[in-house]
């Protein structure tokens, strides 16, 4: 493998063709956000490492396995953030955010970063488009955020998702439910792999999201946290179950989601594709009640989801949803000659100045040439400028699927009688 030549594993380029329809998905997304009240924030792709292993959880494969851990020239330990919700949590705190009026909702467009092996949908440096709710225990913020990633699926025209919703309780309950799983995987342990062996007992509720095929086949029968809840999550759970039915969103409920992330407590979502193989989740998300308390800030109850880019555009493209390519050139200028091609240049300059794509000839080529290149970048009409157009001050305009001819006089009227021929066509 040609190392110069060659992106690392597990990353991708957005080349030409396919940026439009990233700026498609990223705007659509951050628009309804915003329309929900959510406003966008950019964090620094790298944080404290600290950071994750409080935020995320020791125990998850994310921390354990995944994470681009490495010392900076300062001996300081570093990590690309493998996730959104960690990074944006850390911004309210040191920003005091949360002591403007409550919630407080941001959005972001991330670069994530995991060690994983990657497939289809699966990449060690992916994208994600999430939102964060901090300060509200309220049910009906839960229902909020899954309307809106609701409604931004609905818009990208994505169609064969489902959503799946479970509680996971709070410290409380999900104490109860720590003792049921140990019981219940001390009958397996030397089947566990060694991560899982080790997560018995520090927190064996993340054994049931191991990617290992033997842990899962074991993790399939165990008890469910549903059964365990108390009577706050339970109420919790019957709510927002109410206010996403009131909001006609059609849900599952799957007591096999527990989300590999430690923070959550009581709600956990997920969007499923069916067009999608192995992974299939487009959209994760779930309540944290206890995250920014965690990272040594005030009591603030929290939530938010994020969806994977890549993944959308899987998905979109999987179910034929339109997307838009790049923009094609409106007009070429074919210059002949060294004044026209000064007059080109000044003239592309001015039709750019009224929003219409111009290019013209930068490399020096024959006539033939610049028609052939202008086809090639779907120019509506070319504009030919020799010394003779120069000398007659009217240039021959040709449109360029039909073949018609005309010219255009190379006036004060020039970009008005070009904007003319462009609506016309
Ligand atoms: P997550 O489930 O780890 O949650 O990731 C969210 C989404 O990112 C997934 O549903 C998937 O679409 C995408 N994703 C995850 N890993 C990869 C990967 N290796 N390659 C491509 N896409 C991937 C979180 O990250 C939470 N921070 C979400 C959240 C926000 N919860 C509350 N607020």
């Amino acid at each position: 493998m040609d190392l110069l030549t060659t992106a690392p594993r597990g990353t991708q380029d957005v080349l030409p063709a396919d940026s439009p329809k990233w700026r498609f998905v990223e705007q659509t997304a951050l628009s309804a956000a915003e329309e929900y009240g959510f406003h966008e924030i950019r964090t620094p792709v790298f944080e404290h490492t600290q950071l994750f292993l409080r935020g995320v959880g020791e125990t998850t494969d994310v921390v354990q396995k995944e994470m681009y851990t490495f010392e900076d020239k300062g001996n300081r330990s570093i990590t690309l953030r493998p996730e959104g919700t960690a990074g944006a949590a850390r911004c309210l705190l040191e920003h005091n955010l949360h002591t403007d009026a409550l919630p407080v909702k941001v959005s972001y467009v991330t670069s994530c970063y995991r060690y994983e092996k990657p497939q289809a949908g699966r990449l060690r440096e992916f994208h994600q488009f999430g939102v964060e709710c901090f300060g509200t225990a309220a049910p009906a913020a839960d229902a909020e955020a899954i309307l809106l990633a609701w409604q931004i699926l609905q818009r990208l025209h994505i169609t064969g998702v489902s959503l799946h919703i479970n509680s996971i309780g709070c410290p409380t309950c999900r104490a109860k439910y720590h003792e049921a799983l140990r019981a219940y995987f001390a009958g397996h342990v030397d089947a566990l792999c060694d991560t899982c062996r080790s997560r018995l007992e520090r927190n064996p509720m993340r054994i049931l999201d191991c990617k290992s095929p033997v842990c899962q086949g074991i993790a399939k029968d165990a008890p469910r946290m549903l059964q365990y809840l108390c009577d706050d999550c339970a109420a919790h759970f019957e709510a927002v179950k109410q206010y996403l039915h009131t909001a006609g969103i059609p849900y599952e409920i799957d007591t096999g989601i527990v989300r590999g992330l430690d923070y959550y407590t009581r709600t956990v979502f997920e969007f499923v594709s069916d067009a999608l193989g192995a992974q299939a989740v487009v959209c994760g998300g779930g309540r944290y009640d206890g995250l920014i308390e965690e990272l040594g800030g005030p009591s603030l109850p929290s939530l938010g989801f994020a969806m994977g880019i890549e993944r959308l555009l899987l998905v979109m493209q999987a179910v034929g949803a339109p997307m838009p390519g790049p923009a094609p050139c409106d007009v070429f200028l074919v210059s002949m000659g060294e004044q026209a091609s000064l007059r080109c240049f000044a003239l592309a300059s001015l039709l750019r100045g009224q929003g219409i794509r111009a290019a013209f000839d930068v490399v020096g080529r024959s006539l033939k040439a610049q028609m052939k290149y202008a086809d090639k970048q779907g120019a509506r009409l070319t504009l030919v400028i020799g010394d003779n157009e120069l000398a007659t001050g009217l240039a021959t305009c040709r449109d360029m699927k039909t073949g018609t001819q005309s010219s255009i006089a190379l006036d004060d009227s020039f970009c008005a009688a070009v904007a003319q021929k462009l609506k016309e066509g």
